[in-house]
């Protein structure tokens, strides 16, 4: 078993360091070979995605992935930007499939900005597809006007698209999901103004015929939007596009307290998959030993048990997870008084010495 382990940008290279220490401390048979990817393969090698890093991520049974971005390559042309080689490995790999659990915590139930009795308790999973939609639709640029409000001004577009193929994949992974859950799904669209979205509720529809033990409801994303922070345990699994699964998981992430709790996994159809932290490179903390690795170790727990068949452990590194904040330790983004303010490398050893 190979894990590749690509650390990125910013809060990055520390909080993949701590899930690399949980994971060699789990004493299992892999290899991990690292390799820089976003800004950091820029600097070293003047492209975000070098082709020795997405060989090596093509080559792996994994992907522990990092974060990429930083303010300092915004002025880049877009191809060069760090953002692009997150968007090159989903496309190149085909990791279709995006896995984002939004779990609160019962320690950190206070932590969320909603009251806590809307939270407690919450697990919800957000199904994002994540190699279609708007994010990879072509035609897209810029252009002048030749119809529209202001003829002969600049424009810029992009293109809104899904296949059929495309939604059916998704919406099975979706029900798939839920059979292991709690037999909900809500498919989320813009049906009533969208075509893209209409075929998604259609084929999504059709797809449930096959899942009869499931319960599917649709929603328009401005009502899930809504929902999420009216009611958020009314949801179990939540499917949708590429965009609004953007959106709606930063939304999610909210509810559980911290974006620095949320893992994520990306797969394809071969089960090989890009680990993850929801969140991003946070440059603004980069490098003062703060930010909260936890998200990026339960990514690595996901790893093990979606791509590694490793479930035993993956259960190690999640209950390891719960002792440490029950045993109070908080960095500073799910800090609260009278509990114990600790910084990242402090809290991957706490994780550490928690596998008991
Ligand atoms: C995410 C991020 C990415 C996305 C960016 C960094 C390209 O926001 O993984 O949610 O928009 O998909
Ligand atoms: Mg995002």
């Amino acid at each position: 078993m190979k894990i590749a382990v690509l650390p990125g940008d910013g809060i990055g290279t520390e909080i993949v360091a701590e899930a690399v220490k949980v994971l060699k401390a789990l004493d299992l048979q892999f290899e991990m070979e690292e390799a820089p990817v976003g800004g950091a393969a820029y600097d070293a090698a003047g492209h975000p995605l070098p082709e020795a890093t997405l060989n090596l991520a093509k080559q792996a049974d994994a992907i522990l992935f990092g974060a990429v971005g930083d303010w300092k390559y915004d002025k880049l042309d877009r191809p060069l930007r760090p953002e692009q080689a997150i968007l090159g490995l989903r496309k190149h790999l085909g990791l279709f499939a995006n896995f984002r659990p939004a779990i609160c915590y019962e320690q950190l139930t206070h932590a969320s900005s909603l009251k806590p009795e809307l939270v407690a308790g919450l697990d919800i999973l957000i199904i994002r597809e994540l190699t279609g939609d708007i994010y990879f639709g072509q035609p897209r640029g810029r252009r002048v006007a030749t119809d529209g409000h202001f003829p002969g001004a600049e424009e810029a577009f992009d293109t809104m698209r899904y296949s059929r193929p495309e939604i059916e994949r998704i919406a099975r992974v979706a029900f798939e999901a839920a059979r292991k859950r709690h037999k909900r799904v809500t498919s989320v669209d813009k049906a009533n103004v969208l075509e893209t979205f209409q075929l998604w509720k259609d084929v999504v529809t059709e797809v449930h015929k096959d899942y009869p033990d499931i319960e599917l409801d649709h929603m328009y994303v401005d009502n899930a939007a809504m929902q999420l922070v009216k009611e958020p345990k009314r949801f179990d699994v939540v499917v949708t596009g590429n965009m609004f699964g953007d959106i709606l998981s930063d939304e999610a992430s909210m509810l559980t307290g911290s974006i620095g709790m949320l893992p994520s996994a990306s797969l394809n159809d071969k089960k090989q998959g890009l680990y993850e932290p929801s969140h991003g490179s946070a440059p603004d903390i980069a490098g003062k030993g703060v930010a909260n690795p936890l998200a990026t170790i339960l990514s690595a727990a996901m790893m093990l048990r979606f791509s590694l068949n490793q479930p035993e452990a993956a259960d190690r590194i999640e209950a390891a997870v719960k002792k440490v904040l029950a045993q109070g330790l908080r960095t500073p983004d799910i800090y609260s008084e009278s509990t114990t303010k600790v910084g990242t490398r402090e809290m991957g050893e706490a994780v550490v010495k928690a596998l008991g």
